[in-house]
This record gives C-alpha cells, structure tokens and sequence, in this order.
C-alpha cells in the first residue's frame, strides 16, 4: 500500500534533519566529531542520580510514578524559581511550567501561535531544531541579520514596523549554532522594540550557565516581562535524557501552551521530574555547573588555540565567552558543504552552517564547531587536519 495520500499537509512540511544524517557518519570507526551538540558523557552526575533514584522512591513512593498536573511536578517547579531569581526572573512556582524538553515549549509555541503563512521572525543563523519544530505549522520565516554581538536591532526594528509579525525566536546568549550573546544595550534596546511594536519574544535560554569567562548578562525576561516566553532546560546542566525543560510565558499563552500539552503528553514523566526537584534543593545544580565548565573551557581553549594557530587568515570565527560551538565563516568562495565531505574522508566531522538558515542558498560559506565532546589532544588534531584540508582546496 502507498502511504504518501495519506499523509496531512503539515507532515509534508517536515524534512529529515540534515544533522541526523551528518550524525550517522560520526560514528564510523576513528571519526573525530566536531559535528554533534551533544553534553559531555563524562559530566552526566551519575552517582547523584543514582542515591536520588533512591531517595525520590521513598520520599514520594507511587506518587513519582503516578499521573501528575500538566504544568508539572510542584516541588520541581518550586525548585526552578530560585535558578530563575538568578537570571533575573523573579516568578512564583505557579508561573513555571514544565515541558519535555524545551524542544517541546518550542513545538507548543507553533502550534498554538503559528497558522500557515504567519511570520515568524528568526536570527540568520538560528537553531535548526526551532525551525523543525515550527514548520510542520507552515510559516513563513523573515531572518533577520547577526553580526558579534547577535541580532542587529535596526533591521529587528525595521521588520517590526513594516509587518505583521506572530513572534520573534532568538537564543540570546551563547547562541547555537554561533556560541554568540547578544550584548547588553542590544538586550535593552530589543527589550524596548518589543514593547514599542507590542510584540512576543520567545527567548530560548539553555547555555546561558555554561559561562567560562565574562559577566552574566540579564535575561530579556526580565526587561520586558510581558512581551517575553522565556525557555530554559535542564538538558545541559544536568543530563539531556531527563527531557526536562521549563518556560515562563504570559498568563494568556500559557493557557494555551498547557491546553496543546495536554493533547500530547499529558505531562512530563514525573519520575525525571522528581529527580531533578532533588537535585536542584539538595544544591548539587551549582557544584554540577562548575564541574561541567571545567570540562568544556579547556576544550574550548584547545579548539581556539588551534585555530589561532592553523586556520588561514581568510576564516574568521566567533571567540564565545561558553556553550558548546565555535562559529566559522570562510572567505567568499570558501563552500563549506564541499569541504565537508573531503573533511569527512580525513576522519574528521562538522556541521556545515547552511543547515541553521531559514532559508536555502545562506550560509554556504560557514561550518559550526562543537568542543564539548572530544578530547582537547583530538581538537587540536581535528583542527589542524581541517586547516589542511581547507588549505589543500
Ligand atoms: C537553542 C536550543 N534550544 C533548544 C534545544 C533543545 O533542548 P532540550 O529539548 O534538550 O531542552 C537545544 C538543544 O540543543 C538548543 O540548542
């Protein structure tokens, strides 16, 4: 039987990840891959898990494992206010909703905001797995221009005046697939354009607290409460498999948000929930943060400093002060998509950057470099073998 006319509209809209495809190939046998946005296995709390596995069983006995409130578990959603104080957010439990990942917010957000043909505004680069998420929706992407220190607000103003926009996405801080934060005048200035044009931002925030060096930047949250969904995850302070995002949105939306969770999941697994109320009151979240930033800044010095060393004077890159990726843009004739696969037969893996644009025929010229993964002593080999295979043509 064939299948296709069975398919709905929207399903047709989706494409296979590019990055799944690229993912495969990273695990052919001496690959180094610069390629995947993976946590480092090695930061996962494992033994912390393992005693509060024991302890959520008998402090809350069936009901972990019980159905629970769609909005999610309440000593979860307590235990997030205090992280959210520190970014300036300052909400009680009953504004914190828990998602299954913050994949999911980004998925409820298109589907409770997004008809066909509605605009959405996204950085260009942005995050791959937002476009995925919306576009099964169907809207219509209007990207605006980044430079160093992320979305530039003239050309944001100047889509907000012209057009009717649904909401705008950005990753303001440590951006994937960039590693680039948005400054703080520029925060404040998109803070006061949202407010002026009465538009929504959804604010994606996972890496903020993988900061290795610098001054922590205040969220666009608590610039512009109103105007702002702020979306946050556990995925890369504790383990990604605990599926465990939070947001805070606007009373309104988040009626919503909660009413679409409900057709899908009914709520997050309430298990992974309880452990991580533990983890966060039982103060093992900081301790874990600065383990997990003793992890990556080495590896990211090592893939800097590499780069300083090899790379051509043509290739600029992004230097981010955290996250997880280094940003690479090539001379005007430099096709990264070209040069990958000539990487790939030296064993060395990356993401060509044309994947994180809305729209096809940018980002030729540009690759994203993950350095949490691979050892340093490998970074440095990767790096140089990619030098020489740019320099080779
Ligand atoms: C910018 C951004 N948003 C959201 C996510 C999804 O994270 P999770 O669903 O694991 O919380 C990721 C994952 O890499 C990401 O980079």
């Amino acid at each position: 039987m064939n299948y296709n006319h069975l398919l709905a509209k929207r399903t047709a809209r989706i494409k296979a990840s590019a990055i799944r495809e690229i993912l495969k190939v990273v695990s052919q046998p001496g690959m180094i891959s610069l390629a995947g946005g993976l946590p480092a296995p090695a930061s996962f709390p494992l033994e912390i898990i393992d005693e509060l596995s024991s302890l959520v069983i008998n402090k809350y006995g069936s009901k972990a494992f019980q159905y629970s409130a769609t909005e999610g578990f309440p000593e979860l959603r307590d235990a997030l206010t205090i992280l959210l104080a520190q970014k300036g957010i300052h909400v009680t439990a009953d504004d914190v909703c828990i998602t299954s990942g913050s994949q999911g917010l980004l998925d409820g957000v298109g589907k409770v905001l997004i008809s066909p043909g509605d605009k959405v505004v996204v950085e260009a680069p942005t995050y791959l797995g937002a476009l995925q998420a919306f576009n099964s929706y169907g809207p219509e992407y209007i990207c605006v221009p980044t430079d160093d220190d992320g979305i530039i607000p003239e050309y944001l103003e100047e889509v907000l005046k012209t057009q009717k926009i649904k909401f705008i996405y950005l990753v303001p801080t440590f951006q994937n697939p960039t590693g680039r934060t948005l400054s703080l005048k520029r925060r404040q200035k998109v803070a006061e354009l949202i407010q002026k044009y009465d538009a929504l931002l959804l604010e994606d925030d996972p890496y903020s607290d993988l900061r290795f060096r610098g001054t922590a930047l205040p969220s666009i949250k608590s610039m512009a409460p109103d105007n702002v969904i702020y979306a946050g995850t556990l995925s890369k302070i504790l383990a990604p498999g605990f599926r465990t995002g939070f947001y805070i949105a606007p009373a309104e939306i988040r009626h919503w948000l909660l009413l679409a969770k409900q057709g899908v999941d009914l709520h997050t697994g309430t298990y992974a929930q309880a452990i991580a109320a533990e983890y966060i009151t039982g103060g093992y979240l900081q301790k874990q943060i600065c383990r997990i930033i003793d992890i990556y800044k080495p590896k990211q010095e090592a893939m800097l400093a590499a780069m300083d060393a090899h790379f051509p004077d043509t290739f600029k890159w992004s230097h981010p002060e955290g996250g997880m990726f280094i940003w690479v843009e090539g001379p005007q004739d430099f096709d990264a998509g070209t040069m990958y696969r000539k990487a790939v037969e030296k064993k060395v893996a990356y993401v060509p950057g044309k994947y994180f644009y809305a729209h096809d025929g940018d980002g030729l010229g540009t690759m994203r470099l993950n350095f949490t993964v691979t050892d340093p002593e490998l970074i440095e080999k990767a790096i140089h073998t990619l030098s020489d295979v740019i320099k080779a043509g």
